[in-house]
């Protein structure tokens, strides 16, 4: 038994490779993978295994892994699913590291046990695996390509790691042809051990790799995951790819929180809070990794446009909103900077505009003055082509821009134009120089990078305990889960609320009639009467909820008339009571709600309330514990926002308060994880100072 665990660092450096399986058929994998591992140049010690023996493509082959002068760090497996767990037991004896196991036909097909017990047989020798079903590994370290993916990798500085291996060894290929420099390729597969979090924790330190680039199905250990990647996202850029925005996930959810909560949003929210780039598509992603591998970063968010166009510079301006790129607004700086060179027919705003008349001079002199201001942190060149600024001039003037300050701000191209102008396009990316033909392309690898900039520059917040009972909140779940029940009664509910810290309206439960209108003058009128009765859930469908009672009279009228539906509805319902709780006042209409998520674990949700929640959609999500930071920009990611503002000349809400109780509702399911979702609908909010009210809690517990 050996249950250490080997150092990650020698999957991307290995000094030693075997390939069990290796084959002298040049259309088997068994092939190809060797035949990429001694083309890329490794110049450690490679085993080719298998059991004919002989000669491969020059290297000696031995029948077995025991046969092996030495213990090797990769055995990369790919003989036949029924023989693998053999050829891992063999990689046992020679005390192997890591195993990556291109083989198919485990948990994919269903084949869990199997997988888990070569991983679990794996760990007690102190082995890990890359896998199953995957292409392999390609670091730039040695270098070593020890896929099936293409033969030739450009060298350089963005890191693979998919989950996907067509769409992998696609990308690999894509890559080249875009002129994008890898420094390493890992496929995961099936992640049955080695996942995406363990690979994170080398390529963060490692200094080959400048941006890492992740293409995602699912997620397992999520929160694992999300405290490694706040981590990577504050060292380098982290570029997300993600496939399956299916609504599976939320179908099968319980509450609101979860029909609102699909998949996806979380997934994107999450990302988000994490500090992570989730690109929409493969081109963007690439693109994105392109340009963040071969920039500087800005010193400051003062973005100028250059233009020879009004049109393209209004679209660049638009692409600029959408992807949070601040356009500098300091019009006396720029009147200084560019009256100078820009032609008087021109403008000097934001976009700086020579206009289809200036000359390529007028052009660069711009351009170079952009770049030379202390003031202005990044520049948007724009060129549509024209008689006078031809794609010759163009290319030429890109050219001596970017060898004069090559690196010194971030600058992004995007050029209009006809074959000319494409040509010069793929010429000029085909010298790492950031050129688009859409302008939004362009902008967007601009807004990439002020994203991850605005990420790195943010302090890390601190999160503090908030006063709570635990011991209330525990008590009153362990009692609902001795009833046999997983969920909590309304009583029970604010009970918990009450113990966590969160305002609810004032109410009391009473058995009997006096006890009804005595309560109800306590609070004072007009109040609300509700059925307390673990048998009746639907309380509005049994005739159990009376609201607006202004005197004791109707609330006599009401205990006797809820009393009768309820008998009505189920004759043997065991009827604890009726809650009697004031008319809760108007406020702006909030949602609130919390539960574990399968992948990430809690997740807390904002968005506006009401009834309509599931139509407007309006939600942001993050993954608990947050601080106010995080919390307040949840809310300010929703269009609940603004109302909470004060529109229309109405007084600010108590935004405070409101993050109050979004960070109390996520420790609420830290201190307890066995409750699976709470949803507070409406969370009334009053005025600045005048706090909030949770109206209508709902608790449920796993099942
Ligand atoms: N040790 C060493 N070699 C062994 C062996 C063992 N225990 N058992 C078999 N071999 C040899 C075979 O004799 C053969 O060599 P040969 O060509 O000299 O006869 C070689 O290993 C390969 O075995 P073979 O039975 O020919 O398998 P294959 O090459 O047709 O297929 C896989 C093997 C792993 C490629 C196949 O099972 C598979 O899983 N394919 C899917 C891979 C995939 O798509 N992965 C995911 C990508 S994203």
């Amino acid at each position: 038994m050996n249950n250490s665990k080997p150092d990650i660092k020698h999957l991307f450096e290995p000094r030693s490779v075997a390939v069990v399986g290796a084959s002298s058929n040049p259309d088997k994998i068994g092939f190809k993978i060797l035949d990429n591992i001694i083309s890329s140049g490794f110049t450690e010690h490679v085993y080719p295994i298998n059991p004919k023996g002989g000669e491969i493509l020059g290297c000696k082959v031995y029948p077995s892994m025991e046969d092996l002068p030495e213990a090797v760090d990769i055995a990369t497996i790919v003989v036949p699913a029924k023989y693998t767990f053999d050829a891992i037991r063999d990689c046992a004896k020679n005390k192997t590291q890591f195993l990556s196991i291109i083989t198919s036909g485990f948990s994919e097909i269903g084949n869990l046990k199997e997988e888990r017990d070569m991983v679990r047989f794996s760990h007690e020798n102190g082995m890990r695996i890359l896998g199953p079903n995957i292409f392999g590994v390609y670091s730039c370290k040695h270098p070593i390509n020890a896929t099936f993916g293409p033969k030739e990798v450009e060298r350089g500085h963005v890191a693979l790691l998919t989950q996907s291996g067509a769409l992998g060894i696609a990308m690999m290929g894509k890559t080249k042809a875009e002129n994008i420099g890898l420094s390493a390729v890992v496929s995961i597969g099936n992640k049955a051990d080695i996942d995406e979090a363990d690979l994170l924790e080398y390529l963060i330190k490692d200094e080959d790799t400048k941006v890492i680039l992740m293409y995602i199905e699912g997620i397992k250990h999520g929160q694992r995951l999300i405290r490694i990647l706040k981590e990577a996202t504050k060292l380098k850029p982290v570029v997300v790819i993600k496939s399956g925005r299916s609504k599976r996930g939320a179908l099968a959810a319980a509450s609101h929180t979860g029909s609102l909560a699909g998949a996806d949003e979380i997934f994107s929210d999450v990302m988000k809070q994490c500090g992570v780039l989730r690109a929409e598509s493969i081109d963007e992603g690439l693109n994105w990794c392109k340009f963040l591998s071969e920039t500087s970063s800005p010193s400051g968010k003062n973005c100028v446009i250059v233009t020879n166009g009004g049109g393209i510079g209004v679209l660049a301006a638009d692409a600029c909103e959408k992807h949070n790129v601040n356009l500098m607004d300091d019009l006396q700086t720029m009147k200084e900077v560019f009256s100078p060179v820009v032609p008087d027919f021109g403008s000097v705003k934001n976009p700086i505009d020579i206009t289809g008349q200036g000359t390529l001079e007028d052009y660069e002199k711009s351009l170079f003055e952009a770049l030379k201001h202390k003031e202005i942190d990044s520049v948007i060149c724009l060129g549509c082509q024209t008689a006078v600024l031809n794609a010759k001039g163009l290319k030429e003037s890109v050219l001596k821009i970017s060898e004069e300050y090559k690196g010194s701000k971030p600058i992004v191209y995007s050029y209009v134009g006809g074959e000319e102008i494409e040509d010069s396009i793929r010429y000029l990316r085909s010298k790492g120089i950031s050129v688009f033909s859409d302008v939004y392309d362009a902008v967007g690898c601009l807004g990439a990078l002020y994203f991850h900039y605005q990420n790195m520059i943010t302090p890390r917040e601190e999160i503090k305990e908030l006063p709570m009972d635990r011991q209330t909140i525990l008590g009153i779940v362990d009692r609902v889960k001795q009833d046999g029940r997983t969920f909590l009664l309304a009583n029970e509910a604010q009970e918990l609320m009450n113990a966590a810290g969160i305002t609810i309206p004032q109410s009391k439960i009473a058995t009997n009639l006096d006890d009804a209108v005595r309560f109800s003058e306590e609070i004072g009128y007009p109040v609300v009467m509700k059925i307390v009765s673990k048998d009746i859930i639907h309380k509005s469908d049994a005739g159990g909820v009376a609201l607006d009672l202004e005197n004791k009279d109707e609330v006599v009228d009401a205990y006797q008339a809820i009393m009768i539906n309820a008998r009505r509805y189920k004759a043997d319902a065991k009827i604890q009571g009726v809650e009697i709780s004031e008319m809760v006042k108007k406020g702006i209409e909030t949602i609130i709600g919390a539960r574990q998520d399968e992948a990430f674990g809690p997740i807390v949700m904002f968005g506006l309330g009401g009834i309509y929640v599931e139509v407007m959609k309006d939600v942001s999500f993050r993954a608990s514990p947050i601080g106010k930071t995080q919390a307040l920009s949840m809310v300010k990611n929703t269009k609940a926002y603004p109302l909470l503002l004060g529109v229309r000349g109405d007084e600010q809400k108590d935004i405070e308060g409101t993050l109050d109780v979004i960070l109390r509702i996520g420790l609420i399911l830290d201190i307890c994880p066995s409750i699976s979702d709470i949803e507070i609908n409406p969370l009334v909010v009053y005025d600045e100072g005048q706090g909030v009210k949770a109206v209508d809690v709902r608790i449920l517990l796993s099942k």
